[in-house]
């Protein structure tokens, strides 16, 4: 499928199938895609938690409202003192290095077939306790993964864009 294709087709969702899981090859695909992603001087400060077992989606979803029947979900968190500090010291690569790992996961999973929503609705400090992180790890996001319930259909703002005058300076 051409690029723009799968970009546009890739929606959030938010209703899954719970009894349809994420098979192994394609779960193994999209940790693939999420492992040569790049990262600040190559440093991949990424720590993936696949949360699948009964257990581990109990932790979710005292956490958000928004695992929407998932049966899959990524915890995508940075390893503090693998980041890369920015020349001035004040800003760190770490949540941009999962946030493009994220992306990279979320893609493939739509190359695949598989349905996934982003999700940020909930404490990452609450996020990481509750999964007993060691303190050097910050949590950035969650994904579900799963495929979607039927009739599940894009939100209608999906194919709203802004314009590109609205988005880009030519300078
Ligand atoms: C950084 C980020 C955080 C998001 N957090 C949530 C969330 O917590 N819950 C949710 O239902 N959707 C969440 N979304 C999905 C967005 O609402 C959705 O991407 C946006 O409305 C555009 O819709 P589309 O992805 O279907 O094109 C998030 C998306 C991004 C990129």
């Amino acid at each position: 499928m051409d690029f723009m294709e799968l970009a546009k087709r890739r929606y959030s969702c938010k209703k899954y199938q719970p009894d349809k899981p994420v098979e192994k090859d394609k779960l193994d695909k999209i940790l693939a895609a999420g492992q040569v992603a790049p990262t600040a001087k190559n440093s991949q400060p990424q720590r993936i938690y696949v949360m699948q077992s009964e257990e581990a989606l109990k932790i979710v979803d005292s956490l958000t409202p928004c695992r929407y029947g998932a049966p899959l979900v990524m915890v995508v968190a940075y390893d503090t003192t693998q980041e890369f500090v920015y020349p001035g010291e004040k800003y760190t690569s770490g949540a941009e290095d999962a946030s493009i790992v994220a992306t990279h996961m979320m893609l493939m999973a739509a190359a695949e077939g598989v349905d996934s929503c982003w999700l940020n609705f909930f404490d990452p400090d609450k996020a990481a306790e509750a999964l007993k992180l060691p303190k050097n790890e910050k949590v950035v996001l969650m994904m579900d993964f799963g495929y979607a319930a039927e009739g599940t259909r894009p939100t209608p703002t999906h194919e709203k864009t802004k314009t590109m005058e609205e988005l880009v300076s030519y300078r």
